[in-house]
């Protein structure tokens, strides 16, 4: 079996063959810079690039991830892998990273809402001084564009649904915050300097991979090692509040994308998710449902400040301006993740 196979049988995405046919020319020997590759939608868009031929430089500090996944990459590719275990705001990893990139992937972030209430000032740091830092980074290499993991966060609590991105951000937390002001930073750098950028603001990602065992861990997660436990999921709230989830495949596709795209981005937001909204009593009950965990009806505790009620998307500007639809439902999502969850468990 060749590289490239092994890639493909090795990772977890269902991204359409169509469009694998159609990016593979153009990523295929290109030299890719992704910050926070360690991390989980990082980890699945090293697995893409690599399986599309691409040369890939990954920069992580490993503050929210293990080197496993990337070791065993390493294993299969050493030529064209490089991974730098530095932080975003040391300078010197840093240029070290870029050399020689031609597409800028910026996924390294704190992305936890409520770390970001706790630790206020960290969570800017990284998010927002580290962009300006990969900005300049990406200028100093010449970087052709860069493509930063933005956030549905910037909407805040909405009323208008499915929520287009014309509408005026309003950040409830630092943490959405510090992401509206990346952005913002991506439109300047491309004003000013000329850098082509585009900010895709993905909606509860979820996937293979994703880490549980945090307090911190996103809901699908954190529901799947309960659930998988015999325990009770624990919700915050009344579970009425709702979310556009997205399985980790989708964001890949529109990153991929999003980095391809021949339209001139300068800063464009582009809302990234599966176009649905499903309530997180409902995700809780198809859980319970995928994995036979009758019986474990959830536990409600208080709703956590900075969450937001409702978030769903509307894609239309996202199948315009880079062509992407979604490639993979909630359903089928929510099934490959916990048959990994249930195999990860007994592995
Ligand atoms: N998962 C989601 O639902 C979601 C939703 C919206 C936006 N995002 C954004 O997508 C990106 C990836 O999210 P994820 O879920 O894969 O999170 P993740 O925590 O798994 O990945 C982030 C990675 O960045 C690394 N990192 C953190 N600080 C760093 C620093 N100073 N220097 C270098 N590396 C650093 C971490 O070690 C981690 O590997 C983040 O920017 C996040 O804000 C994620």
């Amino acid at each position: 079996m060749g590289r490239q196979a092994q890639y493909h049988s090795n990772q977890m995405l269902r991204l359409p063959a169509q469009a694998v046919q159609r990016l593979r020319p153009f990523y295929e020997g290109r030299a890719c810079l992704v910050t926070g590759g360690a991390g989980f939608i990082g980890g699945h868009l090293t697995d893409a690039l690599l399986g599309l031929g691409a040369s890939v430089c990954v920069i992580d500090d490993l503050s929210n991830a293990t080197p496993a996944h990337l070791g065993e990459l390493l294993d299969l590719d050493p030529d064209r892998l490089r991974v730098v275990h530095a932080s975003i705001l040391d300078p010197s990893g840093l240029a070290d990273a870029a050399e020689g990139a031609d597409r800028v992937f910026h996924l390294a972030a704190v992305g936890s809402v409520q770390r970001s209430i706790e630790a206020p000032e960290r969570t800017w740091q990284v998010n927002a001084t580290g962009t300006l830092r990969v900005l300049e980074a990406a200028r100093a290499v010449g970087a052709g564009r860069v493509v930063f993991a933005a956030s549905s966060s910037a909407y805040g609590d909405v009323q208008q649904f499915p929520t287009p991105e014309t509408l005026r951000p309003s950040p409830r937390s630092p943490y959405a915050a510090s992401k509206v002001a990346a952005e913002q930073l991506l439109a300047a750098w491309s004003r000013t300097y000329g850098l082509s950028t585009v900010a895709l603001r993905y909606f509860n990602i979820f996937g293979p991979r994703q880490r549980a065992d945090s307090e911190y861990a996103a809901v699908v997660a954190a529901f799947a090692t309960r659930l998988l436990a015999g325990e009770r999921p624990r919700i915050y709230g009344d579970g009425n509040q709702s979310r556009d989830f997205t399985h980790v495949s989708n964001a890949v596709l529109a990153t991929l994308l999003a980095g391809a795209s021949t339209v001139p981005l300068a800063g464009e937001v582009c809302n990234v998710a599966a176009g649905e909204r499903t309530s997180v009593n409902e995700l809780a009950r198809i859980m319970a449902r995928v994995l036979d965990a009758h019986g474990l009806e959830p536990i409600h505790d208080e709703r956590r400040p900075g969450d937001v009620l409702h978030s769903h998307a509307d894609l239309t500007r996202t199948r315009e301006l880079l062509g992407y639809t979604p490639c993979t439902t909630v359903e089928q999502g929510l099934a490959d993740t916990l048959a990994w969850y249930r195999s990860a468990q007994h592995a």
